[in-house]
Parts: C-alpha cells; structure tokens; sequence
C-alpha cells in the first residue's frame, strides 16, 4: 500500500519566490499608486483658467542683473582667441536670405502688426544655429535655432535706445517648451551650470521639493540628435508674444508642399559642421530653395496655457497652430567669409520689433536685458580685434 505525504510544506526556495512575488506585487501596487497620485496631481495643478496678462513677481529685476553677470562669465569662458561669441547659439551653420509672405487669404483676426497686410511680402534674414555656448560637432546633442529678422519694418520699436532698427525679430529653437519656469529658477540653474556644478542645476538641495525632475527631462529632451538638415526641423518661440490683443506663441515648421520636391542628402555626420554642408548643398549646389510656414498658436486662458511658465507646453488640443505666413529661403550662396562675419556680428533679439507682437512673460522679460548686454559686451570686445562692424 502507498500513502501520499499532503502535509508536506513547501520547500525554502518555493516560499522564497512566493515572497519575492508578493513584494513584487506590493512594489508595483504602491508604483501604479505612485503614478496616479502624481497624473492625478499634474492634472490639478495644470489645469486652466490662467492669467491672460503678465503676473511680474517680486525681486525679478535684482535677479536679471545677476543673471547678466553670469552670461558675461559663459561669454569670457567660451572665448575665442581672436573673437567672442554669443553666450548662447555660439555656432551658426549659415546666415540666409528670405522672403516672409503674408498670404493673401489670410484669417482678418490674425492680420496683425507685420501680418496685418495680405500678400505682404518681407525681406528676411534667418541665422541657423547650435544651442550651445561652445561651437560643438553638429554631431553632438542640442538644440538647434532658428533666428529670423524681417527687415524695413515701419513703426516704434519696443526698445527706445533701438528705433533706427526698423526690425521684427522671430527667436526660436527646436523644442516646444524650455527647462525653466521662470527667472528665479534661470537664475539658480544656470548659476551652478556656470560654477561647473552641473548636479545642482536641477537638484539644488537635499529637500526633494525642490528637485526639477520634470525640468530635467525637458533638458534631456531638449539636447537631441541633429536633424539631416537645418531645412528639416521644426522651430518653437517657447515664450509667448503679443498677436495685437492675443497672446500667442510662434512656430515654424518645414512646408515642403510650396517647394520643388527635393530629398536632402545624407552627410557624412562625423564631419563637424555637416548641417551647414546640408544647408549648402541644398541652397548653392543644388540650387533648391527651402519652405516653412510661420504659424501661431492662440491662448486660449480657460485652457492651462500659461504666460509665466515657459516650462509648459500649450498643447495643440487645447489651441491648434494657425499659419500667418510662408517663408521662402531661395537657391543662394550663403557661405561667404563676408556674409559669414556679417551673420556672426547681427544681433538677434525677441525684443527687436515692433508693440504688436511685444514679448511677454517672465523669461522674455529676462531675454531683454540679458541679449542686449551680451550683444554690446561681445561687439563691443570683437571692435577691439578689428573683426566687429
Ligand atoms: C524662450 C526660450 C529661448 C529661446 C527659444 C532662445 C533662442 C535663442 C536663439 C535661437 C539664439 C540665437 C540668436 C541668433 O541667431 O543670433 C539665442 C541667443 C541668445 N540667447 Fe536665447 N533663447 C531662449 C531663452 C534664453 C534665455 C532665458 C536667456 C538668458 C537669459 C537667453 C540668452 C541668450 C543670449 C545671451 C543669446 C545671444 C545674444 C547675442 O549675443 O546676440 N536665451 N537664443
């Protein structure tokens, strides 16, 4: 006769692997926990109505001369031996020209202050650059920027000391939202980022209130592969602008429709400046042009689109990008030493333009102060080489 043992206990490794189960399961409870308390948390705190005017808070102004200090310093540190550069978007991969064409069936509502004339059409500067303060590999990851001047603007422009300027200014780069909030948090990122300590920038102390985990993944998102070709990426404001009465961001987009078709070719990525080489090969000899459209996107102050925190992207469910121009970058032969000199001594600036389209909000009231002191520190220091206008 057989008996069966069924009183037998489990074996140590199968309790062991029970017990790693369910602390597997507790983990990954409190995790899914975790995750809602946090969507759940997001979602209040971003969630409209919000100002639909400019909210200055207090002690902004003694922060943005600090701030000026510290770009000097990135201008100092990242000095050539015969020339200085910008504090940010040091690297330009060329300086076009273009054309910005207000269509002739545009929307009245957006026929605002340089749109406010169907089939306008302005003459343009557009500078494409590298974000970083130093003229890195194209290789490498960054932002890339794209500045646009329109030229022969009538009316004042918003900086007094600038009125024979006759400018309007576009200032974006290739990511829709930017790794601050505000002045204060400019001031203390980019303060330990000069100090050489990178790990403070978004952990500045031991409190974990006041790590910027979500600001750091901006930054992460922001420094990214190049794009084939400066023609091919998409360029935001970020920070947002006056549109007459509107508030509105600006956007940039490639609108390959209005052109010829054309493929950019492959370069050779490992050389340093292969984005200006694309540029080239496209606009000098293939002698194709390039086309964008220039869009806004409204506020639209019952959704969460907030003016004072450029950390936050105003999503294009809650207000669709409208397009008010076309922008027309013809065959040319842009990479000349003197055109190349001239492009390096323009001065791009969101300020640079015209009450209509009046930057706002705190980072763009920071830009004013911190771009005009960088311009006059590096033009006036490249005089002294002989190499500035
Ligand atoms: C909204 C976010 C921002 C965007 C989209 C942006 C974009 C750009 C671009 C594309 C350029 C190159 C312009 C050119 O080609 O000459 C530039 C330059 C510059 N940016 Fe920004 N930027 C932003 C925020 C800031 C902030 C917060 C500061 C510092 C307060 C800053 C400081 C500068 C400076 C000093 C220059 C060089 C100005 C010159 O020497 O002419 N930027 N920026």
């Amino acid at each position: 006769m057989m008996f069966t043992d069924t009183t037998r206990r489990p074996g140590f490794f199968c309790r062991l692997a029970r017990a790693l189960l369910k602390l597997a399961l507790w983990l990954l409870a409190i995790a899914a926990l975790a995750f809602a308390a946090g969507y759940g948390y997001y979602a209040w705190k971003f969630s409209g109505p919000v100002a639909a005017e400019e909210q200055v808070p207090p002690g902004e102004a003694a922060m943005t001369q600090d701030i000026i200090q510290t770009a000097i310093r990135i201008v100092d540190q990242h000095r050539e031996p015969t020339r200085y550069l910008r504090d940010a978007h040091a690297k330009a991969h060329g300086c076009v020209t273009a054309q910005v064409s207000v269509p002739q069936n545009l929307a009245p509502d957006l026929r605002q202050g340089v749109f406010a004339e169907p089939g306008k059409t302005w003459q343009a500067w557009i500078r494409l650059s590298n974000g970083n303060a130093y003229p890195q590999f194209d290789q490498l990851q960054d932002a890339r920027g794209m500045a646009i001047k329109l030229l022969d603007v009538p009316g004042k422009q918003l900086m007094a000391d600038q009125a024979e300027r006759h400018e309007q200014d576009f200032v974006m780069f290739n990511h829709p939202n930017f790794f601050v909030s505000d002045v204060a948090e400019y001031r203390q990122n980019i303060g330990a980022q000069a100090d050489g300590k990178q790990a403070l920038a978004f952990f500045p102390s031991l409190d974990p209130r006041s790590w910027q985990l979500r600001h750091l993944l901006i930054a992460k998102a922001t420094l990214a592969n190049a794009p084939l070709s400066p023609t091919l990426a998409t360029y935001y404001s970020v920070s947002p602008y006056k549109f007459g009465s509107a508030n509105v961001k600006f956007r940039v987009v490639p609108d390959p429709a209005s052109c010829p078709a054309y493929t950019v070719a492959k370069q050779n990525e490992d050389l340093p400046n292969f984005l200006r080489t694309a540029l080239h090969q496209q606009l000098t000899t293939d002698q194709q042009p390039a086309c964008f459209m220039l869009q806004v996107q409204r506020q639209d102050p019952s959704k969460y689109m907030p003016i004072e925190d450029t950390s936050v992207q105003w999503k294009e469910s809650d207000a669709p990008f409208q397009t008010v121009a076309a922008i027309r970058v013809g065959p040319q032969d842009f990479d000349t030493p003197a055109q190349n000199l001239m492009c390096d001594n323009l001065s791009f600036n969101p300020w640079h333009g015209i009450e209509a389209h009046r930057p706002i909000g705190g980072i763009n009231r920071l830009r004013k102060a911190v771009y005009e002191a960088v311009s006059e520190y590096r033009h006036a220091r490249n005089a002294g080489f002989g190499t500035a206008p």
